[in-house]
């Protein structure tokens, strides 16, 4: 099951849970509700095969696919790239997820900023909304590999932190401001 939670302050280790003392636990509709961040579970013993994965994808058009595989022996530049991924950034598009082996932490910021850590573990898809600030490591077990999807021609690019004067960003704070609503019916 995918857990989320807000991070504490501590500057230690990326890689460890960072839980707040007592941990703050936030639930997936809620978490849906005040940042957007979608998540369904695909339960199928091979998640690519999931009837609810093709519904998804047919739905909402994801046309484009690859895989990513984050380790040390796999991804070409590594340390560099992990380094990326956890800087603070945004991107134009949706960044969708799907992890098919292995572990990691998405970190999406909520309306005050704080860090939200979502854990992604097998079959465990996650739609990060364009125009959200978020970060992204390896757990301790440094490894994961996932599917990535995309409507139309990918485009990976990340805009550090500061990005507020774009379009994507004023349009997803617009939306912060009214709230998310409901997880849409598709979710299951
Ligand atoms: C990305 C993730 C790691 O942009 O946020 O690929
Ligand atoms: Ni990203």
């Amino acid at each position: 099951m995918v857990r989320a939670w807000y991070m504490d302050n501590s500057d230690a280790d990326q890689r460890l849970e960072h839980h707040r003392n007592p941990p703050y636990f936030i639930e997936l509709d809620k978490l849906f509700e005040i940042t957007g961040v979608e998540y369904f579970k695909i339960k199928s013993e091979n998640p690519i095969e999931d009837q609810l994965l093709k519904k998804i994808k047919l739905e909402r058009n994801y046309n484009y696919e690859d895989e990513i595989i984050c380790s040390k022996e796999c991804l070409p530049n590594y340390e560099e790239k992990l380094k990326n991924f956890f800087t603070e950034h945004l991107h134009t598009d949706e960044e969708i997820r799907l992890v098919l082996e292995g572990s990691g932490y998405f970190d999406v910021r909520d309306k005050n900023d704080e860090w939200i850590r979502i854990e992604v573990v097998r079959g465990d898809l996650i739609v990060i909304p364009k125009g959200i600030y978020h970060r992204f490591t390896l757990d301790s077990k440094n490894y994961v590999k996932a599917k990535r999807y995309f409507v139309g021609e990918p485009v990976w690019t990340p805009y550090n932190r500061p990005a507020d004067e774009m379009e994507c960003r004023k349009v997803y704070v617009e939306k912060l401001e009214k709230g998310f609503g409901t997880p849409s019916a598709i979710k299951v």
